[in-house]
């Protein structure tokens, strides 16, 4: 099982990204991101998009990813890469268009084909199908699902499979971390997959939970096996607990709880392959952008202090 982190542009690249009006000193932040022991295993946390891999159709770009993968690979820290077919970060000229069903099908195809033979060998894991489903487990509007139906799953899938037969295929989702109607849909999905002799190799659970109200170990472990004796592997891949601010000592402590319960559910999970948390460092979550109020998710402090979430975590890892 490995212990990993995504890590995004912005706040890895040497006082931060080139087109941010300021610069950051993160050096502090860099050593622990580049560090192997700590975290053995990187997700670029956008640079694998759609909109930055193909900003105009068929010109593709991986400066961006690029940045994240290719450290990861020389420091030896396992690649699980995200995402290939998602409702976000799209490029304009794919969503202003009009497409019929077999176009669309084949922009999947390309994009696919393209992105995934570059990093042939170097993205161990690709979330290939992200978020495809609503909270009631019928299949989430997009733009893919609008014109092709289920359609694009399959054809992702094959694509990711054709271009890198060895790369484990994932799909991702939120809120499918206990059994209920989304997760049963990811379930129904994987045996119509199966059917049809689309390869699918694990389910992503992205477990963006917030503190004291993280699912139990029993209801994630009762999950997890649903998804294992389906013959597929499982990943918690964007691990983070969100609090109400100002953050205070007994939420700290309630934190590091709830991060050792998603922790030891993996660990105690034989097809739980490991962990991601969602960057690491508080002021570099996405959390305050979309939940106002609300922060300071992940286990280290925004100025890369060691939060009671990290002791916790370490001492589960080793124990
Ligand atoms: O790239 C632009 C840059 O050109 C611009 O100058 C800058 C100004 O703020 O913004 C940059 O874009 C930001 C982008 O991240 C890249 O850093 C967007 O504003 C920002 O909205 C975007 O947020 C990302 C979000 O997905 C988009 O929905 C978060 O960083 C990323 O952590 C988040 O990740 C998602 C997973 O992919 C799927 N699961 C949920 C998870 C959290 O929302």
């Amino acid at each position: 099982q490995y212990f990993g982190t995504a890590i995004d542009n912005p706040s890895l690249a040497p006082g931060g990204a080139s087109y941010l009006p300021y610069s950051i000193d993160n050096s502090k932040y860099r050593k622990v991101a580049y560090n192997s022991e700590e975290f053995g295993q990187v997700t670029p946390a956008n640079g694998l998009k759609w909109m930055f891999t193909e900003p105009s159709r068929g010109q593709f770009n991986y400066t961006l990813s690029d940045e994240i993968i290719k450290p990861a690979i020389k420091n030896g820290q396992f690649r699980r890469c995200h995402a290939l077919v998602w409702h976000n970060q799209l490029p304009p000229w794919l969503t202003s268009q009009t497409w019929t069903a077999s176009e669309l099908l084949s922009v999947v195809r390309t994009h696919i084909a393209a992105e995934v033979t570059h990093y042939k060998g170097q993205c161990l894991h690709w979330d290939v199908v992200n978020e495809a489903f609503n909270e009631d487990g019928t299949f989430r509007p997009s733009i893919f699902y609008n014109i092709t139906g289920t359609g694009y799953i399959y054809e992702a899938f094959a694509a990711a499979a054709k271009a890198d037969p060895k790369a484990k295929l994932y799909y991702n989702d939120y809120n499918i971390e206990t059994v209920g109607p989304k997760s049963d849909s990811v379930r129904t999905l994987v045996k119509e997959m199966r059917k049809k002799g689309v390869k699918i190799d694990g389910v992503g659970l992205q477990s963006h939970f917030t503190v004291g109200g993280t699912p139990s170990y029993e209801a994630q472990t009762a999950n997890m096996a649903a998804f294992t004796k389906m013959d597929l592997d499982v990943a918690v891949t964007e691990l983070d607990v969100r609090m109400q601010l100002p953050s205070n000592g007994m939420k700290l402590a309630q934190q590091a709880k709830d991060y050792n319960t998603s922790v030891m559910a993996c660990k105690n999970t034989k097809r739980c392959v490991g962990i991601t948390v969602w960057d690491f460092q508080d002021n570099f979550s996405w959390v305050p952008s979309t939940f106002a109020g609300e922060g300071d998710p992940l286990p280290y402090s925004s100025t890369t202090e060691k939060k009671p979430a990290w002791y916790t975590i370490a001492k589960a890892l080793r124990g």
